[in-house]
């Protein structure tokens, strides 16, 4: 059997880095407000949705960064394929929220490229010292994002369904992940860091509601 050199690792491993990179699938489930009909709404109603929704969209760019920064570095292959996992269902939100926005005739914001470079360091970074610290930075993520969501709710128009219906099944995965994190092992995060991450998001949140 043929023996590898440190050439042919370090090829085989720069491979896997750029398949994580660049070829994250969504995991393919149904746009959730597809059989859902369209409420008339006011072009005031249609911005303020469609602003919301741009921030949820650059949310899940920046979930993109995140979940393939920890995959990059995850220490065994149980913690990256959980990574991979839920890449795939963020990338399902990030599809449903583009489609949404397009329905809307609104546009994504000019930041997502800052946001997804941005996120996969945090991401790496989160990942650098072991599996448990970085499984407790992705659940208070989560639970920051599921908070996020559920306000989202309360301030999109009553009789918006389609958009309702996004952001409801988008908060229960995102609930889910934040579960799935915790019942892996994941260590506690110090009051510090959770506010830090608190005002990165919502410095996010106020430059991608704007444009
Ligand atoms: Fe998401
Ligand atoms: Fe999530």
């Amino acid at each position: 059997m043929r023996k590898f050199t440190h050439k042919d690792n370090l090829i085989i491993r720069s491979n896997e880095m750029l398949n994580i990179l660049f070829n994250i699938q969504s995991s393919g489930r149904e746009y959730p407000a597809k059989d859902i009909s369209e409420y008339e709404l006011t072009e005031s109603e249609k911005d303020h949705v469609t602003n919301i929704m741009r921030v949820n969209h650059s949310g899940e760019v920046a979930a993109q960064g995140l979940y393939i920064g920890h995959a990059l570095l995850a220490k065994t292959q149980n913690q990256k394929k959980m990574m991979l996992n839920m890449a795939s269902e963020e990338k399902d939100h990030l599809e449903w929220c583009d489609q949404r926005i397009k329905e809307l005739n609104g546009n994504t914001s000019i930041f997502n490229p800052v946001w997804f470079s941005g996120s996969i360091a945090i991401g790496m970074l989160s990942s650098m010292t072991n599996d448990k610290n970085a499984l407790g930075f992705i659940e208070e993520t989560e639970k920051q994002v599921a908070e996020h969501l559920e306000s989202n709710i309360n301030k999109i128009p009553k009789k918006d369904n389609k958009t309702y219906s996004i952001l409801k099944k988008m908060k229960s995965d995102e609930e889910h992940h934040g579960e799935t994190a915790r019942a892996s092992g994941s260590s506690k995060l110090s009051n510090n860091l959770k506010n830090i991450m608190k005002i990165t998001a919502g410095f996010m949140k106020f430059a991608s509601y704007k444009i």
